[in-house]
């Protein structure tokens, strides 16, 4: 089996992605994370689920310490970059810091995967590179619009820049993975999102909630073109999105092209909006929100949702989790990680 390296491993999606890579049979995997927005703990219950430590750096990509994990581990083909900043506010408040991480340190990597020989990469994108659209699903060939924030033009620089180099025939293969609203925590809630920095995302805002709801939260915007005024965004099962970085890393290992550049949607196809999770979290776990609702926040698109039939067709990829295990894995994941 292919030895892999994951940036950014002990984050969110990083973590459930080494697992899936374990579940799938590949052993030799290096986790690099500096925990700029993680714990180290998260590889101790990676560990305790896989019944394998994690091999792990507590380094930042953008530093010379980085070359140290290909020079002590040759022979890497497969190079998983999730490390980045990723909250949208956050990046509308420090725009450089967004360019410096998410820009410079994916330029960083690629100099790396270059001079060490990496055969396959896959980048972490979002699908805030299509900003705000106006056909709805959204398809891998729908025009980008202007980003409509730094964070987002930070992940369509990055594209560009892998696209191009892709094109001069750099000998790497590359897969641009466009995600949609990664939510949820892998089965029976033993690992789950848990960052440092305080979350922006809807589904750890409301688990948050739910376990104190004294200090109620904000729901952005009720005035936009949509059934009940709230943002519609594609909630996709992290495991689901995790699952597809072992099919792309397969499919592009396969690929004899040496121009190779795919990018895929990763999504449920369906788009749920904000008062509707809201609902369906306090349904599935039977607890109380305390909400109020208050203007449009800066940086957010109204709607998106995706069509991933290319994913289908080319990786044999489909989301096979629901909304309601994405709810009900969240909060069972709160619960377990405050109970220890
Ligand atoms: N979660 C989402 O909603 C979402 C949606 C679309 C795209 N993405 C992208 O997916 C990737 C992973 O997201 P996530 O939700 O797991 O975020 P996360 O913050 O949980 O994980 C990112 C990890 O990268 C680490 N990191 C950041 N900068 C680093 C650096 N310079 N060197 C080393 N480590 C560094 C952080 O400590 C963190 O553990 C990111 O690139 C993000 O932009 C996330």
């Amino acid at each position: 089996m292919a030895k892999i390296l994951l940036t950014g491993a002990s984050g969110y999606i990083g973590s459930h992605t080494l697992l899936s890579f374990r579940e799938q049979g590949y052993t030799d995997i290096i986790a690099v994370d500096n925990f700029s927005n993680s714990h180290p703990e998260i590889y101790d219950r990676i560990a305790a689920i896989s019944g394998m430590p994690v091999k792990h750096y507590n380094v930042d990509v953008r530093s010379d310490a980085f070359e140290t994990v290909f020079t002590e581990n040759p022979g890497i083909e497969g190079m998983i970059h999730f490390a980045a900043y990723k909250s949208v506010p956050e990046s509308v408040e420090k725009p450089l810091e967004y360019f410096e991480n998410n820009v410079s340190g994916l330029v960083h990597v690629m100099q790396l995967c270059k001079k060490y020989g990496v055969k396959v990469f896959v980048f972490s994108s979002s699908c805030s590179v299509y900003g705000n659209i106006d056909v709805l699903p959204v398809m891998e060939s729908s025009p980008l619009n202007p980003p409509e924030s730094p964070y987002a033009a930070s992940k369509r620089i990055g594209e560009e820049l892998l696209q191009s180099w892709a094109g001069t025939g750099a000998g790497i293969k590359i897969i641009n993975l466009r995600y949609f609203n990664p939510a949820g925590a892998y089965k029976n809630g033993l690992l789950g999102e848990l960052p440092l920095n305080r979350p922006a995302n809807l589904v750890p805002v409301l688990c948050a909630n739910a376990l104190d709801p004294g200090t109620a939260f904000t729901v952005f915007g009720t005035d936009y073109n949509t059934p009940d005024g709230s943002c519609i965004r594609d909630y996709i099962h992290v495991s689901d999105i995790a699952d597809a970085h072992v099919a792309a890393f397969v499919y592009a290992s396969n690929s004899a092209d040496t121009t190779f550049f795919r990018t895929y949607n990763l999504g449920s196809e369906s788009g749920t909006s904000v008062l509707e999770v809201i609902r369906v979290f306090s349904e599935e776990n039977g607890v109380t929100l305390n909400y109020t609702l208050g203007p449009r926040r800066s940086g957010d698109v109204e709607a998106i949702w995706a069509d991933c039939s290319l994913a289908l067709a080319e990786l044999g990829w489909k989301p096979r989790r629901s909304l309601g295990e994405i709810m009900r894995s969240a909060w069972q994941w709160t619960l377990n990680y405050t109970k220890s």
